[in-house]
């Protein structure tokens, strides 16, 4: 009896271990419905996702591309983040009107703000097309012949498609390959700012508490979608009208509770969740080591340079985001895979596998090498793939000159008889000139170029072009020297760099086109790109064209041996509903994480005039005078929660919602030791980190006197 108590115990932990990992695909979720209901949620699969009614995914856009939004009123507002809305709020900003610093609240229709790049899209429906894509396939085929076969017929398939459809449509790998949808979406251009929170509200904490818990940041933004007369998708146009949507999510005013039922809809980029243990082995303890030392050494370079003055800080606050998020990313990732023994946890699922797979003969005869071969061609893949971190984060992407002049390289290539081609090169260069130079700072540019040429150097002489092997500077480790020479010399790194470009571009773009040819800042990109795509680039793709094939069977042999498993496919930017209950963790001995954070928690880390940690005035009256209105828990203002949703880049700005498909948040971030669930969900610490939909009401209303667009959404809860 007490045996039979412990293998339940042991069966219904394995179960709930499961329970929250998963990024599900829309629509085929009628089998998670019976354990989403059972931790609370009070909707059918068809209120989610359905294409002949309205259902909750006709409220969710993808926002821009890269992140996710969700409509909430009926006149077409989408709720996102701030760090989404952030190029948009810059775009408008300039010295006198600082709406990244002020913030931004449109009081009425006419005063909100276009933004000629920016999109948003609806699905309006998907379909498996799996048969029809892999018609022709057979086992025999080469890869290469392979995928021609793919390609030739999704192209037929979208072309039949849109034959008579405005619709947009895109056909995207499932289960590493082994099934195919095609994804019919409705994109809206005229997308315009309606309000945004000062940064000190939407960004508070910035890189400190990037990727971290507890968290006080108001991370979002609003925006509005407009439409033709017919509330069709129409160019950014003034006579354009308010977008009138299927439907949009009702706001709840309820409190958090424990182990209340969540979900997250909305579009993760990329995950790696079937990869071998040698291959999170690899990425943990070899690529990610490099890749951290690298950002590392740029990042002290720039916070040393950042601390001297208020306009470099300025310049660099951006570019130091973006180059410690990965950065900080990676470091948690480490820490999590560590902490949860995710190796050893992939090994034993091998181990596992490999002991199913040998109980079945026809399995174990088709199957039984892939593992084996897997590992095989990840090892062999190693040195090449971190030859192409060594290119990706130094030559490519390590100083913003190299990363400049790659832009040039459209003006070097264009056939010089082409006249057209040529001026009409040189004029799209023209366009970006200013806004690089803006935020240009040749001295720190050059200290970073010495600091990581040196670090690519220390790679085997075969992973780098000839040019550098042979450079005198390079060999004498005169690093210094090496930056020196080519920022003192190049037409791209002058203080008259600007103006010089400019007049170029616009008169003399034959001449200019040859002067790259002796560039010595033109050529050393070269020289990057040269060494990469001849020495690395060969490899790397040889062996990782085999290390997808392989993946791909492995992936069918996973799914065909663990029969009682429910499987998710990779992140691939679709959109996906993810669920899990609002619950705190303890990512180390002794130390217990609550789920839920305050305003007085906000006002604890508060720090006058820090660029991370100063507050505007009006929020320390408001917490002074208890001030909450209806979005306050007695005299306490919730500001953000975590759950056990499985999510991942692209999440941000995803709706949290709870069991009746309300929004309860605003997903914007996951917590320090939980990003390793790209890799490897578990279920102990993973938990997203979401704005309570309180606060970003408190912030509107009470905060920003802009509860005219309060009124405009559907309360739930009083
Ligand atoms: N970590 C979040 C994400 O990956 C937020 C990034 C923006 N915030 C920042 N401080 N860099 O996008
Ligand atoms: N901040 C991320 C984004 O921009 C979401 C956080 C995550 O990666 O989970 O999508």
């Amino acid at each position: 009896m007490k045996k039979y108590a412990q293998v339940l115990v042991a069966l219904v932990m394995l179960n709930t271990a499961q329970a929250n990992e998963g990024m599900w695909i829309p629509m085929l979720l009628s089998a998670n419905e019976a354990e989403m209901r059972a931790m609370g949620l009070e909707l059918t699969a068809e209120d989610i996702y359905a294409i002949n009614k309205s259902s909750l995914k006709d409220a969710i856009v993808h926002f821009g591309g890269f992140c996710t939004g969700e409509i909430i009123s009926s006149q077409g507002l989408v709720l996102t983040n701030h760090h989404c809305g952030y190029d948009a709020i810059q775009s408008h900003s300039s010295v006198e009107n600082d709406y990244l610093k002020h913030g931004f609240w449109a009081m009425n229709n006419a005063q909100e703000l276009q933004n000629p790049d920016l999109y948003v899209e609806f699905l309006k429906y998907m379909e498996e097309v799996t048969n029809d894509v892999l018609k022709g396939v057979h086992d025999g085929l080469s890869n290469r012949e392979r995928q021609r076969i793919i390609d030739d017929n999704m192209r037929s398939i979208i072309l039949e498609k849109k034959t008579g459809s405005d619709l947009l449509f895109t056909i995207k790998p499932f289960f590493e390959g082994n099934r195919y949808f095609l994804l019919a979406t409705q994109r809206y251009q005229d997308v315009r700012l309606v309000g945004a929170p000062p940064s000190s509200i939407g960004k508070y904490g910035a890189d400190t508490d990037n990727w971290m818990w507890p968290r006080h940041t108001g991370d979002f933004s609003i925006f509005r979608i407009y439409a033709d007369a017919s509330n069709n998708p129409a160019a950014p146009s003034m006579t354009n009208v308010p977008y009138q949507p299927i439907t949009h999510l009702k706001v709840s005013l309820a409190p958090r509770k424990k182990d209340e039922f969540t979900m997250v809809f909305g579009y993760p980029g990329s995950t790696q969740e079937y990869i071998p243990a040698a291959a999170i082995d690899q990425i943990v303890n070899v690529q990610n080591v490099l890749k951290i030392r690298i950002r590392e050494t740029k990042l002290q370079l720039l916070d040393a340079r950042m601390r001297q003055s208020d306009a470099l800080r300025i310049k660099y606050a951006s570019k130091y985001a973006s180059t410690s998020n990965a950065w900080k990313k990676w470091i948690g990732q480490n820490i999590g895979i560590k902490e949860t023994n995710g190796i050893d946890k992939k090994r034993r699922y091998e181990a596992d596998f490999m002991y199913q797979l040998s109980k079945n003969d026809v399995l174990w005869e088709k199957y039984n090498t892939v593992l084996p071969q897997l590992n095989v061609y990840y090892h062999e893949l190693e040195q090449w793939a971190v030859a192409r971190d060594y290119f990706i984060e130094i030559g490519y992407i390590g100083t913003d000159l190299m990363r400049f002049v790659q832009r040039f390289r459209a003006l070097q290539n264009a056939p010089i008889t082409d006249t057209v081609l040529i001026q009409r090169t040189a004029s799209g260069l023209a366009g970006g000139i200013d806004a690089f130079y803006a935020d240009f700072e040749a001295s720190a540019d050059k200290e970073i170029m010495a600091a990581l040429i040196e670090i690519y150097m220390e790679q085997d002489k075969k992973f780098i072009a000839q040019n550098f092997a042979i450079n005198q500077q390079l060999n004498k480790k005169d690093y210094n020297g090496f930056a020196n020479s080519i920022y003192s010399n190049s037409i791209f790194s002058q203080d008259t760099s600007a103006t010089y470009l400019n007049r170029m571009l616009a008169e003399r773009p034959f001449e200019l086109k040859h002067i790259l040819d002796y560039d010595p800042a033109f050529l050393v990109m070269t020289d990057f790109f040269d060494g990469y795509v001849n020495q690395v680039m060969p490899e790397y793709n040889r062996i990782n064209a085999q290390i997808q094939a392989l993946q791909r069977e492995y992936m069918a042999a996973q799914m065909a041996v663990f029969t009682q498993r429910k499987f998710y496919p990779d992140a691939n930017s679709t959109l996906r509903l993810t669920y899990g209950v609002v619950e705190g963790y303890s990512p180390k001995d002794a130390v217990n994480y609550t789920y839920q954070t305050y305003l007085d928690g906000v006002m604890a880390k508060y720090i006058p005039g820090d660029y991370e940690f100063d507050l505007p005035q009006r929020l320390l009256e408001l917490y002074q005078t208890k001030d909450y209105g209806r979005y306050g828990e007695g005299d306490k203002m919730p500001v953000c929660f975590i759950a056990s949703n499985h999510t991942s880049g692209g999440n941000s700005g995803s709706p949290a919602l709870n069991g009746k498909g309300e929004l309860i948040g605003l997903n914007f971030d996951r917590v320090w030791e939980g990003t390793m669930s790209d890799l490897n969900f578990d279920r102990s610490i993973c938990r997203n980190i979401m704005v309570d939909i309180r606060y970003v009401l408190f912030v509107i209303d009470k905060y920003a006197g802009a509860g005219y667009l309060v009124d405009e959404m559907t309360l739930t809860n009083e």
